[in-house]
């Protein structure tokens, strides 16, 4: 067998394990477009550079031309949009990007499955469905109600997924996953921001009064759950992603000082995101009862598992904070990507 997918955004944290799972456990070949952002890192994928079934390019996915060689030269079968700007506080300090990345990038990428007659994933978030209050789950029928510039990016581009499946007959598929941890998340999202820092024993910034609630998932779950809706979802259906794993914030970072053995005098509470939604609680029933997909890792493994995985790669945190991953990766494997 020799099927290749094209999978966009593989150098940052979700796709680049996604591109581990698809090799450890599948025989497809890949094709790796990421536009290598400040949160896009080849280091992510250096275990797997030298696998002949991995292609990486460094290109932007709303550049159409380019994008389109990539998938004629390479054949693709398909399409998973990874790709994206991710972060809801850099979307409130300036929109822009999330617009041009999450909204043209996404609609540049439809085009070409349209044309070429490509299977399509789109990897949205709860985030597109707001905030719940203190009980009720965000189902796939649960309205777009996007509070952030971020998620209102991926609501846009949701939509136009389902326009593009509507007016062209594109065989695409939309996932919305909960928050996700695990090895090689960039360290500005919650739990591997409260991880290095509590390391270097500095103050762990907790938003408002730390009772916000998410709804955790490992990244691993994720992927199987995303393989699942590529191979058997159905087109123009939304699967909701999820592992029933609530927790309040404050929670997640006690549990980070108890496990590194810090002192909870490291937790400053600071002034709260602007629009910060309260609550995040998927019903992954569709995506069980339909695909037979389950989580397989509890948070409390998977926590541990990771704080792990950051105290003995201190050295990818680093380098992630020197800056520059272009040039040190181009050092680390004297090429240019
Ligand atoms: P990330 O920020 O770690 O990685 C995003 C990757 O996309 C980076 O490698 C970056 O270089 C690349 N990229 C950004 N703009 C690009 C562009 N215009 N062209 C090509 N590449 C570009 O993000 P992540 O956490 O891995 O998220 C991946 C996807 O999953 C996103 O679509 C995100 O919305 C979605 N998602 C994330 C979570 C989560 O908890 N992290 C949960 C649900 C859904
Ligand atoms: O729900 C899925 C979404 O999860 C994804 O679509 C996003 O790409 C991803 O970034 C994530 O969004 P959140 O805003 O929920 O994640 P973040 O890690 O930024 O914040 C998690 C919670 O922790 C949130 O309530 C804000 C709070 N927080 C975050 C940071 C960075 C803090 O209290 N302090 C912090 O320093």
């Amino acid at each position: 067998m020799n099927i290749t997918i094209l999978i966009t955004g593989g150098a940052g944290f979700i796709g680049s394990n996604f591109v581990r799972y698809m090799l450890l456990h599948t025989e497809y070949s890949i094709v790796v477009v990421d536009a290598l952002t400040y949160a896009g890192n080849p280091e992510n994928l250096a275990d797997f550079i030298a696998d002949k079934r991995l292609s990486f390019i460094q290109e932007r996915i709303e550049h159409t031309e380019k994008i389109r060689e990539i998938c004629n030269h390479y054949g693709v079968e398909g399409i998973i949009n990874f790709a994206a700007e991710t972060h809801v506080d850099r979307s409130i300090m300036d929109p822009s990007p999330f617009v041009t990345s999450n909204v043209m990038g996404t609609v540049s990428l439809l085009n070409i499955a349209r044309e070429l007659g490509l299977r399509y994933v789109q990897i949205s978030t709860d985030e597109v469905y707001g905030s719940l209050g203190d009980d009720g789950y965000f189902t796939e029928h649960t309205p777009l109600q996007p509070s952030s510039p971020y998620s209102a990016s991926k609501a846009s581009a949701d939509m136009f997924v389902q326009s593009f499946v509507h007016t062209f007959g594109v065989n695409a598929s939309i996932t919305r996953c909960s928050n996700n941890y695990g090895p090689y998340q960039f360290p500005e999202k919650l739990i591997p921001l409260m991880i290095v820092r509590a390391l270097e024993n500095t103050t762990l910034p907790v938003y408002g009064d730390g009772k916000n609630v998410r709804d955790w998932i490992h990244v691993d779950d994720h992927n199987s759950a995303v393989w699942a809706v590529y191979c058997q979802g159905k087109k123009g259906e939304v699967y909701n992603i999820g592992a029933s794993s609530e927790q309040h914030n404050i929670d997640i970072v006690k549990k980070i000082l108890s496990s590194l053995g810090k002192s909870e005098h490291l937790i400053t509470y600071v002034k709260d995101r602007p629009g910060h939604d309260r609550r995040y609680a998927i019903d992954s029933t569709k995506i069980m009862t339909e695909l037979g997909w389950r989580p397989q890792i509890s948070f409390a493994d998977g926590l541990e598992s990771t704080i792990e995985w950051y105290c003995t790669h201190q050295q990818w945190c680093n380098n992630i904070r020197n800056g520059d991953y272009q040039r040190y990766y181009q050092q680390l494997y004297g090429k240019n990507i």
